[in-house]
């Protein structure tokens, strides 16, 4: 695509709306009723490359103490690490993963957004791992496989968005067959959680499920308002990854030249400027920043994404995100650097509306009353439904041919936002919810807005097999809003 979208472009001169609160950086943990600042060293997760094709490692999901905000927090990580390791990998690469839970209830391991097989001990969600046991993954990447930001996190259903809240989730990079000149790059996932005095996890209510929880820190690779330094006239690359349960992310940098390089996978044809990027959960992007002199802030800024409306009795109906935050604080100074080479364009997008279809789906999120709802006052919960149906792993809810093209319609007939999310395939986006999309639109993860509709074309090729889709506010992942679907 040779522009970004609407979503992803805000027209210029609103970019500095958000810029201008503070908003408390640095001054989270506001539950405990003290205050904790930032101002650290941005670190960058522990990288592992692939060698001879093959990048082969054990992952530990456990308790882990560790230090959020100059205090010790008790959350879960892998390999003890908040966020686990980066994983850098291209196209034709295998990667193996030996995951042990050492954890108190069952998880497994999913690659988010990887064009990789979802059978046996691929990228298969259905798959449990017990307390104690260990489970040997094998992901085989195709030699064409989109470069891009990609993730990996658990999805055992009914467990996910408490394991990612408690620490669980790393980045995969997939590097491209071409490099794109930079400085340097920046591996940056964005997550949140609350804690109480005491630095445990606080519980998390009903109604914050039913809303999708966010949580009162949020952190940039485990930090809270970490520092980064440049110098001006270079340009970085970052890699930006929404590991949240539930937030979005509208995201500025102002004072610096920022452009999309890529959303959710591949990349654009040539990188355009932007103001501003919105990242529902699940999301990616990649940003070039050309650096600017002086001192600039990422900030992420509320986003409206509906509430629980007159559904519910009394009570907050509104997630608690009406804070702008402060996510790091860029410092550019010294010496101008040596110009480097322009970013070469990129190779064109397929576009699969100049194709046949072979089957359409529509599918309907909706929210609505469950039994127990008693008085309304949050003791009962809604369903999270897909067609009307909560996941059931058994049942198989959309069948589609294998190598086929599909058009699904997505719609939501309820108050809130759902983020859809389909595994193994990526889905080129034809019409959001502000209307059709001219240019090639590849995402992995599309938000429907409440009241809304959005439609997909789906290639099913390179892989047969069963996997699931989902509302990516992990909480109604949780709750029921997934099915399962078929390439066969
Ligand atoms: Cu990021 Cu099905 O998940
Ligand atoms: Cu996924
Ligand atoms: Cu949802």
């Amino acid at each position: 695509m040779s522009q970004p979208t609407r979503r992803q472009l805000l027209v210029l001169g609103l970019a500095g709306a958000g810029m201008t609160a503070t908003g408390g950086a640095g001054l989270w943990w506001s539950n405990s009723g003290r205050t904790f600042g930032g101002g650290q060293k941005l670190l960058q997760p522990e990288m592992l490359t692939s060698t001879n094709g093959v990048l082969q490692l054990a992952l530990e999901a456990a308790p882990a103490r560790l230090e959020v905000g100059g205090r010790t927090a008790n959350l879960q990580a892998f390999n003890g690490s908040l966020p686990g390791p980066t994983l850098r990998v291209r196209g034709g690469d295998t990667i193996r993963v030996q995951m042990t839970n050492k954890l108190q209830a069952p998880t497994n391991l999913h690659v988010h957004g990887l064009h990789v097989s979802p059978l046996d001990n691929g990228d298969n969600p259905f798959v449990s791992i017990d307390p104690g046991d260990t489970f040997n993954y094998e992901f085989v990447l195709p030699a064409d496989h989109p470069p891009g930001t990609y993730w990996y996190h658990p999805h055992r259903h009914g467990h996910v968005a408490d394991q990612l809240a408690a620490g669980l989730y790393g980045a995969i990079v997939v590097e491209g067959p071409s490099p794109i000149p930079v400085s340097r790059e920046r591996v940056l996932v964005v997550s949140d959680l609350s804690l109480d005095a005491s630095g445990n996890l606080s519980d998390v209510t009903a109604m914050e499920q039913m809303m999708g929880r966010e949580g009162q820190i949020v952190l940039v690779n485990g930090q809270i308002s970490p520092q980064l330094s440049a110098a001006p006239g270079e340009r970085e690359r970052w890699r930006i990854v929404n590991a949240c349960p539930a937030r979005y992310l509208r995201l500025s940098l102002g004072g610096q030249g920022v452009r999309l390089l890529s959303f959710d996978l591949g990349q654009v044809r040539e990188p355009a400027e932007v103001t501003e990027v919105e990242l529902a959960p699940g999301n990616r992007v990649e940003l070039l920043v050309d650096t600017r002199k002086g001192t600039s802030t990422l900030v992420a800024t509320p986003v409206d994404r509906g509430g629980m409306g007159g559904m519910m009795g009394a009570g907050n109906d509104q997630p608690n995100n009406s804070d702008p935050v402060d996510l790091l604080h860029l410092d550019v100074s010294g010496d101008l650097a040596a110009p480097l080479p322009e970013v070469p364009a990129g190779p064109a997008l397929r576009d699969l509306r100049n194709g046949t279809i072979s089957g359409r789906h529509t599918l309907d999120f909706a929210m609505g009353m469950s039994g127990g709802m008693g008085n309304g006052s949050g003791g009962g919960m809604m369903s999270f439904t897909i067609n009307g149906r909560a996941f059931d792993p058994d049942r198989l809810d959309t069948a589609v041919q294998a190598g086929g093209t599909e058009e699904w319609t997505l719609t939501n007939s309820s108050f809130m936002d759902h983020p859809f999310h389909l595994h193994v395939w990526p889905m080129q986006v034809i019409q959001d919810g502000a209307g059709d999309l001219t240019e090639p639109t590849w995402q992995d993860v599309v938000n429907i807005p409440a009241r809304s509709q959005v439609k997909v074309l789906v290639a099913f090729d390179g892989f047969q097999g069963r996997t699931v889709y989902h509302c990516h506010i992990l909480d109604h992942e949780d709750l029921g809003m997934m099915g399962t679907v078929e390439a066969r």
